[in-house]
């Protein structure tokens, strides 16, 4: 019997309405999963918290779930509130503060969506981003000077250090030889930011070494999203810094069908701190509270966590689960060009996890 301590984050904005849908099908695969279990813990932090107590979280709050087996996050970003203070007060804090070094997103086309690529270019895409999550752009080292007068300056440094860079790229290079096909394509922009993608460059080259059965290409991001959009079926496993990746995994989960449906992991590959799942839709207030919030997003998270917690069955269970909903497309949400509401796909996919309507019943 496996009881997995999970951290519920709702956050902001339809964060907790996806989210507890997640919970929901997670406790309907408790109960035909042999041996599955989980014990929810709620965490009410995000910007009305912040609103209440001047924080996003208490300044303990990385004490308070460091001993949880996972984080199941919803999201965080307040139209009220400045972005940078949301995100660095709790989901950044906590990726950085666990060292949530590898962040990863994979993309597909499920069966039943279209995209906006030609779908004989559509369904070739099977890619995972593996997103440098420590440092690079993201490190936020800089600062502002000469506030309010004309000279005034700000500065962001992107940071890249040699065991940064070593460390994401055993990690991608690992993922890609799990996977079928073995590839490879290493990002990079060495053309134009001559010292730490440089760096980049060489450190990843040193490591790729180490793995002679992997066939290895390399891109500039720039052209990298011609080649995803051009030639999808080229790519499979991809590594990129912070931004880098960003930028490009917006590019795929548009390219996968929607926004709604992106899911993520924040990986701390040593296991010594709880790792972090989410969607990579954001708070998105304008659809807030109506019930129409996509929760495949999150759904797909809470495979992936599965997958963390080394629940393999349970994650392909609600995968075939998620796929047969978005297959018979009669409970899409409306960004899927659907009128389904939050509950309704919900509740298909609770019913496709406990075999009701399934592929083998
Ligand atoms: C993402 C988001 C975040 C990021 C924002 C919300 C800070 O865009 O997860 O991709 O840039 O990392
Ligand atoms: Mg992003």
């Amino acid at each position: 019997m496996s009881l997995h301590k999970i951290a519920v984050i709702g956050g902001d904005g339809i964060g907790p309405e996806v989210v507890e849908a997640g919970v929901e099908v997670l406790e309907a695969l408790a109960a035909v999963e042999p041996g599955l279990a989980f014990d929810f813990k709620r965490f009410d932090w995000g910007s009305d918290y912040y609103r209440r107590n001047g924080r996003m979280m208490p300044q303990d709050g990385l004490e308070q779930i460091k001993g949880f087996d996972a984080i199941y996050f919803g999201s965080v970003g307040d139209p009220n509130l400045p972005d940078d203070v949301t995100l660095w007060g709790l989901r950044l804090a906590i990726c950085q503060g666990f060292d949530q070094y590898a962040n990863v997103r994979p993309t597909r086309l499920l069966p039943g969506l279209t995209g906006p690529l030609r779908p004989d270019l559509g369904k070739q895409i099977d890619w995972v981003i593996v997103r440098e999550n420590s440092e690079g752009e993201y490190a936020g080292v800089g600062g502002r000077a000469h506030r309010g007068l004309p000279i005034e300056v700000g500065i962001d440094v992107a940071v890249f250090t040699r065991a940064g860079i070593e460390r994401i790229a055993r990690f991608a290079c690992e993922l890609a030889l799990s996977r079928p096909r073995k590839l490879l394509t290493v990002v990079t922009k060495s053309n134009a930011q001559r010292h730490g993608m440089v760096l980049w460059d060489e450190v990843v080259r040193g490591v790729l070494r180490d793995y002679p059965g992997l066939s290895v290409d390399w891109m500039l991001v720039d052209a990298m999203t011609q080649r995803m959009v051009n030639k999808p079926g080229s790519i499979d496993t991809v590594l990129a810094t912070n931004l880098h990746a960003d930028i490009l995994s917006d590019l795929a989960a548009a390219l996968g069908g929607s926004l709604g449906i992106g899911s993520t992991s924040n990986i701390d590959p040593s296991r010594s701190r709880p790792s972090m799942f989410e969607p990579i839709h954001g708070s998105a207030f304008d659809i807030t509270g109506k019930g129409v919030a996509n929760p495949l997003g999150s759904f797909w998270t809470a495979s992936l966590m599965l997958e963390h917690l080394g629940e393999q069955a349970a994650a392909r269970r609600l995968m075939v689960a998620i796929e047969l909903v978005t297959d018979r497309a009669e409970y899409l949400s409306p960004d899927l060009g659907g009128a389904a509401s939050t509950a309704e796909v919900t509740s298909a996919v609770i019913a496709a996890v406990s075999g009701v309507n399934s592929p083998s019943s």
